[in-house]
């Protein structure tokens, strides 16, 4: 199948402009060979190409090009198929977008163009191309240092405490993750997760449970983990903790039962974030919208989890107003290298900001990601970048350190 594949890219400092003419004859060759054709345009900062070939030989191209020193922040804006090629004829041809005027460089890439139909319909690779020569995106290129660029160093003033036991953890107990503020080094909340006795899923305990008594369970369960913050002293910290969106409203009286061991293990319901997630069906909406009101009114918080991946997405965001929203792990996943990520993050921190919605990232892994987040404006992160999951009790924080080598590059970017 014919696949086309469009990125940009930072040029690296210590690239001469003049090279890129040899790069590019001798990448023409190379592309003869195994069948691909397509465009390269540079603006003295950025590099754009669009690459069209078989499937097989442009993925072995683009891991090539990716890992190459000549340019880094290499982001893929589109991969998509198509029934013939835009630029049949040239194995690889550079625009230089300085050398000419921005209408006089569209025209002459559009007249290399062989696809008759495609130049003439909307067509979102000519479109991206014509962005780009317009430098209509520009504020969206975040420059990010390279990935080894900071240490993250544990927080030896956050050594793990003893692990608290308690009778109900023999069926299940709690993980507690932070979620920091990472360049204040600073934890703004931990999230309790439900775990088996082991740590494990705790798919075993809820198995055995029936379709109504699940509801009940889950919010009984939520005693440990309050249970558990007192003992860890979470101090003004907020405390997040997950339920099924069904759970307030299947079981009576269910926000008076929180509320009250909440204030048994001496926090108050201010301090408690509810995190329903997103994937969870709702049904029963006026009753789900009552518990919601129910929710707020005794002062805890909402937030919706694992965010963009779940069904009800934006529907859900207008219907319950929630305080913060989590993005779900799989858009952070790599979302420096993903233009349609990158897209996706920028549009929830928009309508977030527009609607006073704190943003928080989870999942985060790698350095690459979180630079991308900070420069987008996410402030809150959660990950094993930052600290794994602690059975019942705290982890250690490791917070960032910029390398010295890079700490003025960091100033200026
Ligand atoms: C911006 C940019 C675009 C490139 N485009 C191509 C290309 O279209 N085809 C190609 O073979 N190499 C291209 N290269 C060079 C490849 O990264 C790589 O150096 C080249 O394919 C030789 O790889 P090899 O040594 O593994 O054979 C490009 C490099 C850069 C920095």
């Amino acid at each position: 199948m014919l696949l086309t594949l469009v990125y940009r890219s930072h040029v690296s400092e210590h690239v001469q402009s003049a090279s890129l003419e040899g790069l590019v004859a001798q990448a023409s060759i190379k592309n003869e060979i195994s069948g691909i054709t397509g465009i390269l345009l540079f603006d003295g900062t950025h590099f754009f190409q669009l690459l069209e070939g078989p499937e097989d030989a442009v993925d072995a191209l683009y891991s090539t090009i990716c890992r190459d020193r000549r340019h880094h922040n290499v982001v893929e804006l589109m991969r998509d198929y198509a029934p013939s090629r835009r630029f049949g004829n040239v194995g690889m041809e550079l625009f230089d977008l300085r050398k000419h005027h921005e209408d006089v460089v569209l025209q002459a890439v559009l007249d290399k163009g062989t696809s008759k139909y495609r130049l003439t319909y909307d067509d979102r690779a000519l479109q991206f191309l014509c962005t780009f020569v317009q430098a209509r995106e520009k504020e969206n290129y975040l420059e990010i240092l390279p990935s080894g660029s900071w240490s993250f160093i544990a927080d030896e003033a956050l050594k793990p405490e003893v692990e608290f036991i308690f009778p109900e953890m023999q069926d299940y107990s709690f993980a507690f993750q932070p979620i920091v503020d990472p360049l204040s080094k600073e934890i703004v909340s931990y999230e309790a997760t439900l775990r088996g006795p082991d740590g494990g899923s705790p798919m075993g305990y809820f198995s055995q449970l029936s379709r109504t008594t699940i509801y009940e369970a889950d919010l009984k369960s939520k005693k440990l983990a309050f249970a558990l913050a007192n003992k860890m002293g979470i101090s003004n910290k907020t405390l997040c903790i997950k339920l099924l969106p069904m759970t307030l409203v299947m079981v009576p009286d269910a926000v008076e039962f929180l509320v009250q061991e909440i204030t048994a293990n001496g926090l108050v319901p201010e301090q408690i974030v509810v995190a329903i997630t997103e994937n969870g069906v709702i049904t029963r909406e006026d009753k789900f919208t009552a518990a919601m009101k129910q929710l707020k009114a005794s002062g805890m918080r909402l937030a919706i989890d694992d965010f963009g991946a779940g069904s009800a997405g934006l529907l859900l965001l207008t219907q319950c107003q929630p305080d913060k929203i989590m993005i779900d792990r799989n858009i952070i996943c790599d979302v420096h290298t993903s233009g349609p990520k990158q897209a996706v993050v920028q549009a929830i921190i928009r309508f977030c900001s527009s609607l006073e919605v704190s943003v928080i990232a989870t999942g985060v892994e790698k350095p690459e990601e979180w630079m991308w987040l900070d420069a987008a404006g996410i402030c809150n992160f959660q990950g094993e970048l930052f600290a794994t999951p602690r059975l019942n009790g705290a982890p250690v924080v490791a917070w960032p350190e910029v390398k010295q080598e890079y700490q003025l590059r960091d100033q200026t970017l």
